[in-house]
């Protein structure tokens, strides 16, 4: 197993620079290229809830949608999305977190996650927390019952696993730089 997530480590590419100069962005894009890899991941993520009843994956725009569609389809699951301001066309509720300068939010459809559903929340990749606490906030308001927290890559040293751990819901991250 050690094996083979170093594997799809191998598969991330990290680009210096992106999107501003001082930050390597981590590029997923090989990993989603290569078919076993892609594969690899969703089983890896799915395979801890099969048979646990989870009712819907929650996705975060724009890279967390590859996943969370994927991992949804898994488990027999609904998928819901959750989107940058001013896309979802039907009513919403949002939350904001703060960004290195400035705010951002996010949105959900009210009825998208209905009240005591079990959910997990999918993203790419979790740095400081801040989207997917906001992520958090959103199902929260809509009473979604939140069973799992997953990532496909965590950057550790920036500490945000403890932002989910500590509102007492389960992280799980398949990589770790
Ligand atoms: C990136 C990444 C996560 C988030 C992690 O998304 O896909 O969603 O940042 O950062 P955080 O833990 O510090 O909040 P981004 O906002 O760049 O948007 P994108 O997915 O649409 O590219
Ligand atoms: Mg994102």
């Amino acid at each position: 197993v050690e094996a083979e997530i170093n594997q799809l480590k191998a598969l991330i590419r990290d680009v210096p620079d992106f999107p501003k100069p001082g930050i390597v962005f981590k590029d997923i894009t090989p990993l989603l290229g290569t078919p076993w890899a892609f594969q690899k991941v969703i089983d890896y993520m799915g395979n801890r809830y099969v048979g646990s009843g989870v009712e819907v994956v929650v996705g975060i725009e724009s890279r967390g949608f590859i996943l969370a569609s994927a991992l949804a389809y898994k488990l027999g699951a609904g998928l819901a999305i959750i989107r940058k301001p001013g896309k979802l066309p039907y009513k919403t509720v949002s939350a904001s977190y703060t960004l290195e300068y400035g705010e951002d939010s996010i949105e959900i459809h009210e009825d998208a996650v209905r009240r005591g559903t079990k959910v997990v929340l999918v993203d790419d990749v979790l740095a400081t927390g801040g989207t997917m606490s906001a992520a958090i906030d959103l199902v929260e308001k809509l009473g979604g019952d939140i069973v799992g927290v997953d990532f496909l890559i965590e950057l550790t040293f920036l500490g945000g696993r403890e932002k989910i751990t500590s509102r007492g819901y389960p992280v799980f991250s398949l990589i770790k730089f």
